[in-house]
């Protein structure tokens, strides 16, 4: 296995193959992410079975109600553009934050991937929290985002808002990212009003994104990328699309820490 970084966030893991995984290997990956965010794992010729057995491999897998399941295999997410009009909307964002506890891992398997465009976008939170002069650090220490669900038909048993720190400590790495989700989804900062509420996020975000904070994939067959989402926002780059593209996704419940909790 051979890593190299593909940017300010992001690894790229060659030389490792996803069928039958052993325990050491998830340790060592859950190692990685929790420093590096992401990791682009290319040259799999895997299908949707072994895909889920991989993530199985890190523990149990979640699946956001609302969302759509792949036909067959109800652990898997489909996202696709397939015989859509309008291209979906792509802002940056964590999966699935207005839960108590979010899911830990997102993992996409790329099974059509469009002539051009369709990037996926990543940042690194860990490295935005960092550069966050000290007078913002310090206005928002101990705070809270209230993070709500838009957008999706939920049932009433299921979860539609979860308050969470805005500096979040990471339960792997220990260290402190700036956790938050885009803005629609940022209902209230903790002793903040709806304006300043507003302005805070779109500011917070504005330089979580800013382009050297950002890692940039261009999808190739046989990739899967898998991110961890206390470290890293996404978005997907549907702007000009040329062609089908449709991925594959599964979500791993929890960090390994908290399994052992
Ligand atoms: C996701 C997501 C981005 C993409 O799967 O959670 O945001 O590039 N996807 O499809
Ligand atoms: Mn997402």
């Amino acid at each position: 296995m051979d890593t190299v970084a593909v940017g300010p966030v992001g690894m790229r893991v060659s030389g490792l193959s996803l069928v039958g995984i052993d325990p050491g290997t998830v340790a060592s990956l859950q190692a990685l992410l929790s420093e590096h965010g992401v990791l682009v794992l290319p040259d799999q010729d895997i299908d949707d079975g072994t895909f889920v057995a991989f993530l199985q491999a890190f523990g149990q897998l979640t699946f956001s109600t609302g969302e759509t399941p792949v036909p067959g295999c109800a652990d898997l997410n489909l996202i696709s553009n397939v015989g859509r009009a309008v291209p979906p909307k792509s802002t940056f964002h964590v999966d699935t934050s207005y839960v108590s506890r979010p899911p830990a891992y997102t993992a996409l398997r790329a099974v059509q991937i469009p002539r051009s465009g369709g990037q996926t976008l990543f940042s690194n939170q860990y490295r935005a929290y960092d550069t966050l002069p000290d007078e913002v650090k310090d206005r928002l220490r101990g705070r809270t985002i209230t993070h709500v669900v838009t957008g999706l038909d939920l049932g009433p048993d299921d979860e539609t808002s979860a308050e969470h720190p805005i500096f979040r400590e990471h339960p792997v790495s220990g260290r402190t990212s700036l956790y938050l989700t885009t803005a629609a989804r940022c209902r209230s900062i903790s002793g903040m009003g709806e304006d300043e509420t507003r302005e805070t996020v779109q500011y917070l975000l504005e330089h979580s994104t800013r382009e050297e904070n950002l890692y940039r994939h261009a999808w190739s067959p046989g990739d899967v990328v898998m991110w961890d989402n206390g470290c890293v926002l996404h978005r997907a780059d549907h702007e000009g699309v040329v062609g089908d593209r449709v991925m594959h996704r599964g979500m791993v419940a929890d960090y390994p820490q908290r399994i052992a909790a």
